[in-house]
């Protein structure tokens, strides 16, 4: 890794290489003799392949290979926990349309391109369904459970209530659409050694999971995915796609690249599933919620099954003595999906948050008021106390900085000419997880640091963070440390997902500082030197070069005795035209509860990069099918809207910044869940707050509108 670039706290480890496009990417490594690997995919949705014609694609210039179910190497089955995986060129059977059948290696990218499209396929076809709500609503349909049930109190309590109301929610599918596309270099050498160059959020999972794969020890393997141009949860499994490229570098004994399309992201590495929901909420009239029930439907794969924790915030969030959940997944003939980003919660949250708004105009009350009104002391799930919850001071602070006493409480209160202004809150929460992680430091007498550890950096600033903790704890100036990342060689690690890593890999920083401080007090005591003297000094009076020393962490019991989240505040001021529906975001505060801040600047940049994902959820994301067909239909840029510039608004980023006591030894607490959930509820509620009409299916397109 190059020198970092980091003066202040106000840096990024990794910006410099970034904007100046040093920084290397997995598809950006060229290996000798490098070859180029390109998926051919089913035209249809279900049945099996009857003849695959592949020797016009095998003549084609420069064509090394073609693979497929027909001559497919001998390696494991693509097996791993949770279900029956799709075990990529291993049946002749079609799951979904647009799932690999075959790839085709040549010695250009341009020339595999060309030789795939000589690739035919003849199919029995059988019928077929990719439409989620047909299948819920058919008898015959299987239906699976995603979770246990769960209920305190009275079931469905909400029935009785003074005040209630039912309402239903849909989300539509949405894609992961990271400017960088997924894939991977394999590059399998004699003796079962195998280098990959890979884009994945974990690459000692990657490790693990091609060891397992291929039946080769793990340290056969190499991963290497220092820079990750976004994940957004795709990137947390080893997809079939990468298993068929290592398979192919295997066969051919060369490297092999693959970089999907910007199609193939749609059917090749996971989805946001559509979901369906039920909310229904009692009060009295007091405006003290009585009874809580939220049901949820979540679509899966017909081959795999994937569940979310779509309906866990209705658990905890508000004080109320009677709460059920269910949810329930449905399989469809669709790609399996999986986690992205706030997975199942921010589903949950834009449910969960606009039914609230919904039930505090029923009482005729500030939304805001009704929340605090309903704020919970301790978790009535867990039945334990909260870490730590700032939730009161943060709508104090977003209020306060979005102008919400300008809001009026009865929707259409504030028109100017065909725009009417709105303004809506919203609640996010994620689990404040924390796991296993080691790092090795190495502190030298030249008076820097290097520190080692096998987790990942997908963008959220992981290397600045590291490198902020390590220097406050030993006093080293930021220029002087280097955090290495993204190389399975070094020590282990989980994956970046579930906003954990600050608080794991942060806390193994810690426990090397810590570590390496003691060490050097020893060396000043047995060396009879000053117990303030510099590590430089004390290095070189005792000859030694550097000093290592690797810790793992992972937290003590303690923990146990709270309940840990990261919560989140939305407020969005929107304009609505009346005349055309559009919706545009004039204004976004969002205000953090996660702990102490480590590093100001890449905290900010998530929560601005969750608005933004946000913004998108709300107003724009949708993957649609043509269940005629089983295809996507706006697979591409021009049709999948993502929000730019012109869509985002000032963001006003703020943090409580108060540490929590038990989480970990920063006080830190995850903000990368956070910073997108709940927030398309508070655009729906702002948008109600503009105009009176109350969008229950996203996206809040114009259409829906008027
Ligand atoms: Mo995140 S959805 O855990 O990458």
């Amino acid at each position: 890794m190059e020198k970092n670039m980091l003066k202040d706290e106000n840096d990024r480890v990794d910006g410099f290489l970034k904007v100046t496009g040093k920084a290397k990417y997995f598809a950006e490594y060229d290996l000798p003799g490098l070859t180029y690997g390109v998926l051919v995919t089913s035209t249809i949705t279900k049945g099996k392949i009857t003849t695959l014609e592949t020797k016009a694609a095998e003549k084609a210039p420069g064509v090394v290979a073609v693979i497929s179910h027909l001559n497919k190497p001998p390696a494991a089955a693509y097996e791993q926990e949770g279900g029956p995986q799709m075990k990529i060129f291993y049946t002749d059977k079609i799951f979904y349309n647009g799932q690999p059948i075959a790839i085709v290696v040549a010695n250009t990218f341009e020339r595999a391109t060309y030789a795939a499209s000589l690739v035919k396929a003849t199919y029995a076809k059988e019928t077929f369904n990719t439409d989620f709500e047909k299948a819920l609503k058919d008898p015959k349909a299987k239906k699976l459970q995603g979770q246990a049930d769960y209920k305190r109190g009275e079931e469905n309590a909400y029935k009785t209530a003074e005040v209630k109301l039912e309402e239903r929610y849909f989300l539509p599918i949405e894609t992961h659409n990271p400017m960088e596309l997924h894939g991977i270099i394999a590059d399998w050498r004699p003796n079962n050694q195998l280098t990959v160059y890979a884009k994945t959020q974990g690459v000692k999972a990657t490790q693990g999971t091609i060891a397992n794969v291929f039946k080769i020890p793990m340290e056969n393997i190499q991963v290497n995915s220092e820079f990750v141009g976004g994940g957004f949860g795709m990137a947390l499994r080893t997809w079939p796609l990468e298993i068929a490229t290592i398979m192919a570098s295997k066969h051919i004994g060369k490297p092999v690249k693959l970089v999907v399309t910007r199609m193939q992201m749609f059917t090749m590495v996971g989805n946001r599933p559509a979901a369906i929901q039920t909310i229904g909420l009692g009060a009295n009239k007091d405006g003290k919620l009585t009874g809580i029930t939220h049901r949820a439907y979540g679509e899966t794969s017909a081959y795999e099954n994937f569940t979310e924790g779509v309906v866990n915030m209705a658990k905890f969030m508000y004080q109320c003595d009677n709460v059920n959940t269910s949810y329930v997944i449905v399989p469809v003939d669709l790609g399996v999906p999986i986690w992205m980003r706030g997975p199942g919660e921010a589903t949950g949250a834009f449910a969960l948050e606009s039914a609230i708004d919904e039930m505090a105009h029923a009482l005729d009350m500030d939304p805001l008021e009704f929340r605090i009104k309903n704020d919970p002391e301790t978790d009535q799930q867990k039945n334990k106390p909260f870490s730590s919850k700032n939730i009161k001071e943060a709508y104090k602070m977003g209020a306060e900085k979005i102008g919400w006493r300008n809001r009026k409480n009865k929707p259409g209160s504030i028109v100017e000419g065909p725009w009417q202004t709105g303004y809506g809150v919203s609640v996010g929460v994620f689990n404040a997880n924390r796991g296993k992680a080691s790092v090795k430091g190495i502190l030298k007498a030249d008076g820097s640091l290097l520190l080692q550890s096998a987790t990942s950096d997908i963008g959220p600033g992981t290397g600045t963070g590291m490198t902020l903790i390590a220097s406050k704890l030993m006093g080293i100036p930021v220029d002087k440390i280097t955090f290495e990342l993204g190389d399975s060689s070094l020590p282990p690690a989980p994956s970046q997902g579930g906003s954990a890593t600050l608080s794991t890999v942060g806390s193994a920083v810690n426990d090397v500082c810590v570590a390496l401080k003691s060490t050097i007090a020893e060396l000043a005591a047995n060396s009879n030197m000053d117990a303030t003297s510099n590590f430089v000094d004390v290095l070189k009076k005792n000859n030694l070069p550097q000093i290592e020393i690797t810790k793992e962490s992972q937290g003590g019991k303690e923990r146990d005795n709270y309940s840990m989240y990261s919560f989140s505040i939305h407020f969005v001021q929107v304009k609505v035209n009346n005349l055309t529906g559009v919706v545009k975001i004039s204004k976004i505060v969002s205000v953090g509860d996660s702990g102490t801040i480590v590093s100001p600047k890449t905290a900010r940049s998530q929560m601005v990069g969750g608005a933004v994902g946000g913004i998108g959820m709300a107003l724009t994301e949708e993957s649609i099918i043509d269940h005629r067909y089983g295809r996507y239909i706006n697979n591409n840029f021009a049709d999948y809207h993502v929000p730019v510039n012109a869509d985002v608004p000032e963001i006003d980023v703020n943090f409580i910044n108060k540490p929590d006591p038990y989480i970990n030894p920063m006080g830190a607490k995850g903000m990368g869940e956070i910073a997108l959930i709940g927030f398309s509820a508070a655009v729906a509620n702002a948008v109600f707050n503009a105009t009176g009409k109350r969008i229950r299916t996203l996206p809040i397109t114009p259409d829906k509108i008027l």
